[in-house]
């Protein structure tokens, strides 16, 4: 069968697995979609690094809205980052061409994203995003397939790796949070601007989306009440512990009678509570509906590989459905019929 083509914009530590993953395991993804998936095109801002993948074969682009406008491609793959510029202008020029597109990109569709669904459901084609919400975790297909016709009441949880990270450390450790901060730099679990995950707006971004899906509303950032970890001091974590509570950042979305209230902030758990037990760069989402009861997902939130996992998931999606298929609604319900957000009172 014919190839997939696929261009990938944005080779940082997600791009790069990304390419790797797709050359390394092209063999099993090609016995699983019926089809080959190639890497066809691809633009960074440094051409010549060593990612440690070929991709001499693949057009380089130095612009990757040139790319997403016209590269011989099926899928756009929009790793660059950022919430406007490159990232927004590539993905609105690919869904414009009619062209699918995938992006691990929370902060984009945080504040841009029920108007790109709009775009791409109008051309037919799918804006897939399973990788922007608690890095490997299928949260998204979990809550927009397989709880359809449920009534979601709650939904919390670890959104942040390195957040998490840092607070397992310094509690397991006695490290610093400076410390414990450079460590999942150096691991690749932070944002480029690390002041996104200590002070709650990377959590933020995602939760905004799990809301969206939830309640079938707008997505609303700006009703977020948001505190970070930076403030967290060992004392903090000791005397926490001392009562039998551990630290988490927690980010909550609920329905109450007056409206929806999202928040993100250090919260204390029981020591002996699932969610306590997640450690380092683990993520936890929480959903409680009226049909299911409550769903716990737990694994690895943020990093190349995790990353990479469900970006190579969202094209292997793409690669298997059939052509003049019938692409379900990018945050579950026709973006022109989401709610507008209402915030409780
Ligand atoms: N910086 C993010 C985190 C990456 O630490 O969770 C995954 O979105």
């Amino acid at each position: 069968a014919e190839a997939l083509r696929v261009g990938i914009a944005g080779l940082g530590t997600v791009g790069a697995s990304v390419a790797r993953v797709l050359t390394e395991k092209a063999t099993e993804l090609t016995r699983q979609c019926g089809r080959p998936i190639t890497v066809a095109a691809a633009s960074a801002r440094d051409r010549n690094r060593d990612r440690g993948v070929d991709l001499s074969a693949a057009q380089w682009f130095d612009d990757p809205v040139e790319l997403a406008r016209t590269a011989d491609i099926d899928v756009f793959i929009e790793l660059i980052g950022g919430d406007d510029g490159p990232a927004l202008a590539s993905v609105k020029a690919a869904l414009e061409a009619g062209r699918h597109v995938v992006t691990a990109n929370k902060a984009l569709l945080s504040k841009h994203g029920v108007a790109l669904a709009e775009i791409a459901e109008s051309r037919g084609v799918l804006l897939n995003y399973e990788a922007a919400v608690a890095g490997g975790i299928p949260i998204i297909k979990t809550m927009r397939e397989a709880m359809a016709g449920n009534n979601v009441s709650r939904v919390f949880g670890i959104l942040n790796g390195t957040c998490n990270y840092i607070l397992t450390r310094m509690e397991a450790e006695g490290l610093s949070f400076d410390d414990c901060l450079r460590d999942a730099q150096h691991l690749g679990y932070a944002e480029a601007d690390p002041t996104f995950d200590i002070e709650g707006h990377d959590t933020a971004h995602k939760l905004s989306i799990l809301t969206s899906l939830a309640f079938g509303c707008k997505i609303s950032a700006d009703n977020i009440y948001m505190e970070g970890i930076s403030n967290i001091s060992q004392a903090d974590i000791r005397a926490a512990g001392e009562l039998g509570y551990r630290i988490k950042l927690l980010g909550v979305a609920l329905q109450t009678e007056t409206g929806i209230e999202q928040r993100v902030h250090p919260t204390m758990v029981p020591t002996s509570s699932v969610i306590a037990q997640v450690h380092g760069v683990t993520n936890a989402v929480a959903v409680e509906t009226d049909i299911l009861g409550e769903l716990l997902l737990s694994g690895p939130g943020a990093g190349g590989n995790a990353t990479a996992s469900a970006v190579v998931g969202d094209i292997a999606d793409i690669a298997k459905s059939r052509p003049g298929f019938q692409h379900g609604p990018v945050f579950g319900r026709p973006a022109r019929e989401l709610k507008p957000y209402k915030k409780a009172q």
